[in-house]
C-alpha cells in the first residue's frame, strides 16, 4: 500500500488523478489532501478539491495550503481551467468542510510521526513541499520518496522554458529538487505522450454509468475544448500520471539526472535545467509511458468509482 499526502491545484487533471487514486483504494492511501494556489487561486482550487475528494468518496483531510508563491508574484491563472478552476462540472451542495489548521504543520507532523512511510506527490505548485523542507530540517529524509508532476528537459508549457507548476514558484522547485529527497518527476517529456484522444473519450462514453462517469464527461466537454482552444491538441494526463507511477512504475522510462531551477533569468526564469544521465542523482525524470498500461489502469480504477 503507497501512502501518499496530495498537494494539488485542483484544476481538470489534478481532480483526474484524485479519482484515479480514490479508484484504487486498495493499492494508494491517501492519508490527507492538501489543496494549493496555481491553476488559479486557493478559493477555487480548495473548493475544487472538496468537491472532488466529496464526488469520489474519499473521506480524507483536505487542508487549505499556500495562497501565495515564496518569492514571486502569483501566476495569473488564465482562463485554461476556467473561472471556477474547474469549470464544466456543477457539483451538488457540498457537505465536507476543510480540515482546519495548517496543512503544513498537519503534512510536517504526519511525516515526522511515520518516517519512511510516506510518499509525497505533488502536482500544482511545489509551495507547499517547500515549506516543510524548509520548517523541519528532518522533513526531507523521512519521506519515503517525492512523487512530482512538473518540469521539462525540453520546452516548457507556461513559457517556452517553465512549465506551469515549476513557473508558478521557482524558488520552491530548487528547494525540492535540492532537498536530498528520493524524487521521480513525471514532467512534459513523458506526460504530453500520454494524451486523451478521441478513442479514450469515446471509450469513457461507453463505460457503465455511474456518478463519477457523468462528471468525468462533464469535465472532458470543458476541458477537451480549452485545449483545443489554447494547445490545438487534445488533453494530456499530466497530474494522472504521478497515480499512474504509483499504482504501476514499470509502465514508465525514467533517466537519473541532477536538477536545479533558474531562478535568476528573465526569459529562463522557472527552466528546469538537467545535468547529464547520472545513476548517483536524485531525480529520476520520467522519459516514455506505456499508454496501453496508462489507460488500463485508468479505466480499472475508474470503473472502481460510484
Ligand atoms: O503543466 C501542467 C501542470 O500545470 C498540471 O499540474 C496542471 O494541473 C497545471 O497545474
Ligand atoms: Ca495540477
Amino acid at each position: 500500500m503507497e501512502k501518499i499526502i496530495f498537494d494539488c491545484d485542483t484544476g481538470h487533471d489534478d481532480a483526474i488523478a484524485i479519482a484515479m487514486a480514490a479508484g484504487l483504494k486498495d493499492e494508494i492511501e491517501i492519508v490527507g489532501i492538501i489543496a494549493s494556489m496555481g491553476n488559479s487561486p486557493l478559493e477555487n482550487t480548495l473548493r475544487n478539491t472538496l468537491n472532488v475528494a466529496e464526488a469520489v468518496g474519499l473521506e480524507c483531510p483536505v487542508f487549505r495550503g499556500s495562497e501565495n508563491p515564496l518569492v514571486r508574484q502569483r501566476v495569473a491563472a488564465g482562463d485554461f481551467h476556467g473561472e471556477s478552476g474547474l469549470d464544466g462540472v456543477s457539483f451538488p451542495p457540498r457537505k465536507r468542510q476543510e480540515c482546519m489548521g495548517n496543512g503544513i504543520l498537519w503534512a510536517i507532523d504526519t511525516v515526522m510521526s511515520h518516517p519512511g512511510e510516506i510518499t509525497f506527490v505533488s502536482v500544482g505548485p511545489y509551495t507547499d513541499l517547500a515549506l516543510c523542507i524548509k520548517a523541519e530540517p528532518g522533513f526531507a529524509k523521512a519521506l519515503k520518496k517525492i512523487v512530482l508532476m512538473g518540469g521539462s528537459m525540453g520546452r516548457g508549457n507556461a513559457t517556452p522554458s517553465a512549465e506551469f507548476n515549476i513557473f508558478a514558484d521557482p524558488e520552491a522547485a530548487e528547494i525540492v529538487y535540492s532537498s536530498g529527497a528520493e524524487i521521480v518527476a513525471m514532467g512534459l517529456d513523458v506526460t504530453t505522450k500520454v494524451t486523451l484522444t478521441e478513442e479514450i473519450h469515446d471509450r469513457i462514453r461507453n463505460m457503465k454509468d455511474s456518478g463519477y462517469k457523468k462528471l468525468l464527461l462533464d469535465q472532458l466537454a470543458f476541458y477537451i475544448r480549452s485545449n483545443l482552444t489554447h494547445n490545438g491538441s487534445m488533453p494530456n494526463m499530466h497530474d494522472p500520471c504521478t497515480i499512474a507511477y504509483l499504482a504501476d512504475p514499470g509502465m514508465f522510462t525514467l533517466e537519473r539526472h541532477q536538477v536545479h531551477v533558474e531562478t535568476k533569468g528573465e526569459l529562463t526564469y522557472g527552466r528546469t535545467v538537467t545535468g547529464p544521465v547520472d545513476e548517483t542523482a536524485p531525480v529520476s525524470f520520467g522519459t516514455d509511458c506505456d499508454t496501453e498500461r496508462f489507460w488500463r489502469l485508468f479505466f480499472r480504477s475508474v470503473g472502481n468509482l460510484k
